[in-house]
């Protein structure tokens, strides 16, 4: 039996976890295990995180299958044996007996869980389907919770706001402009690119710094700015046109995926100065892979909620709980006004039909198997990008699960190509840097609020950007101390 510890520094903290009383009851339910997924205890592995967000997928303790082989209908693999993975909060371990709660989970079917969908890659899965929902019906969520989504973020405010970072950024920009300007290189039209644009706070701050910097400047450099504010939520961009209206003769919105702007903005190929995305790639999509044992693994996930949860959510909505998955799905392709107005007789008016949706989305967990990789270069992670690229990664040491930030790394790619040759792409986020970091932290998923979060892979971005000849580099964000936001700089590698 393997135990990995990966809160380890908790170990030492000022109060410190008990790791006897984290992992002993779940031994002894192991012990006690004889016939069930774990009878074999040489093939089992405990997995102890510090899941830190308190809204999450997890259950206080998951059984996690890892397949011997993928399942039918895919590439085969070479020959393993199938063995089990069990996953242990050990924040909310103190909350339960530990050791009846795994001996329950272990027992196959001891836990009637309502299933939402069948198992899905995680950049698949249904929870994404939550996360468009919530940012194009923001206003809905917003005014039945009472909370704006940013104090969901860390620091209860987004970075993207801070006056002080840019004012430095539009000075770099100035300086690269003057430069060009200069030998008579710099082009009339000068374009910077926002994804992601949220409340339109950052674009604001912005405009208004780029204005009064320019003023000074004295070069008219805010008369041939072009900004352009870009979401797949037009409820978003239409915030956020109100937020910049002083600045409108500027700025151009366009309602379009992160993670291909050049669907839509392919006519300004090598015409972008700055690409700018604060607190969005660890919003979009992502897989998460495993080394696990020398073998490599995709994990799968699929949607559940617990039977409890079920039984009221489906009694508050007049439905059997097996009408449930349905009413999910309609919802997500919907949304809470129509679907208000398709069933009446389920939701009196809109805000019944936001509560379905809020209790729903607190009550989802998520189940996860571990399946085998058929090979790395048969994974393609993004349109351009080969599964090859995690290699490095992977196998940088002991056993490792990291995500592979598929929606950013196809985001970071596909806007590499809009940069000008003198361009920059600047991302504010919560990168991890070094692999080491999946070994000793829980990086996500979490929920904020309605969204979900993942941390992203830093340093697989690095590899990726510089094998397309870019130079890439993490810095804590400057203007505000003690937070996880880490700048994420990108350039052509001079
Ligand atoms: C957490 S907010 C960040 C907003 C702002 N940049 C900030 O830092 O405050 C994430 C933003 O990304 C947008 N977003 C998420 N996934 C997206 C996608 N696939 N394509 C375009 N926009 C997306 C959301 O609509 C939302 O406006």
């Amino acid at each position: 039996m393997l135990v990995e510890f990966r809160p380890d520094a908790r170990l030492r903290s000022g109060k410190p976890v008990d790791f006897a009383a984290s992992v002993g009851p779940v031994v002894e339910a192991l012990r006690a295990d004889t016939s069930g997924p774990a009878a074999d205890l040489s093939q089992v592995r405990v997995v102890c995180d510090w899941v830190q967000y308190r809204e999450n997928f997890r259950d206080i303790v998951d059984v996690r299958p890892i397949l011997a082989q993928p399942p039918a209908g895919s590439p085969p693999t070479g020959a393993g044996t199938g063995s089990v993975e069990i996953a242990v909060d050990v924040r909310r371990g103190g909350e339960v007996d530990l050791e009846q709660l795994t001996a329950e989970r272990l027992a196959p079917a001891g836990d009637q869980r309502l299933l939402l969908e069948d198992w899905h890659p995680g950049t698949e899965g249904l929870i994404w389907g939550f996360n468009a929902l919530y940012w194009s019906a923001l206003a809905l969520w917003e005014k039945s919770t009472g909370r704006g989504y940013e104090q969901a973020l860390p620091g209860g405010e987004s970075d993207a706001r801070n006056r002080a970072a840019s004012r430095e950024l539009v000075g770099q920009l100035f300086a690269v402009w003057d430069r060009l300007a200069d030998s008579g290189a710099l082009p009339e039209e000068l374009y910077v690119l926002e994804l992601g644009v949220g409340n339109g706070g950052q674009a604001k701050v912005f405009l208004d710094e780029f204005r009064t910097a320019d003023l000074a400047h004295g070069r008219e450099y805010y008369r041939r700015l072009h900004y352009l504010m870009c979401d797949y939520s037009q409820h978003v961009l239409d915030l956020a046109r109100e937020t910049v209206a002083e600045h409108l003769e500027h700025v151009s919105s366009f309602a379009l995926d992160a993670t291909r702007p050049t669907t839509s903005l392919g006519f300004l190929r090598y015409k972008i100065f700055l690409v700018y995305t604060s607190n969005v790639y660890d919003n979009l999509p992502t897989d998460e892979v495993a080394q696990l044992g020398g073998r490599t693994y995709r994990v799968q996930t699929r949607a559940y909620l617990p039977a409890a949860v079920a039984g009221e959510l489906a009694a508050s909505v007049r439905v059997a709980p097996d009408e449930l998955p349905a009413l999910v799905r309609k919802l997500l392709r919907l949304g809470p006004v129509v679907l208000a107005d398709a069933l009446p007789e389920q939701f009196g008016d809109v805000e019944a039909a936001v509560q379905f949706w809020r209790r729903t989305w607190a009550g989802l967990k998520l189940e996860e198997r571990y399946v085998p990789l058929a090979g790395l270069d048969l994974y393609r992670l993004a349109p351009s990008v080969s599964g090859e690229m995690l290699r490095p990664l992977l196998e940088s040491g002991a056993d490792l699960r990291m995500h592979v930030s598929n929606g950013a790394v196809a985001s970071f790619t596909d806007s590499l190509r809009l940069l000008h040759p003198f361009g920059r792409l600047i991302c504010h986020d919560i990168f991890v840097t070094d692999a080491q970091g999946y070994r000793t932290n829980f990086r996500g998923p979490g929920k904020y609020d309605g969204s979900v979060v993942n941390w992203v892979n830093g340093s697989l971005l690095a590899h990726v950007g510089r094998r397309h000849g870019f130079d890439v580099h993490y810095a804590p964000f400057a203007h505000r101390g003690g937070g996880h936001i880490v700048t994420m700089t990108a350039q052509v590698r001079e």
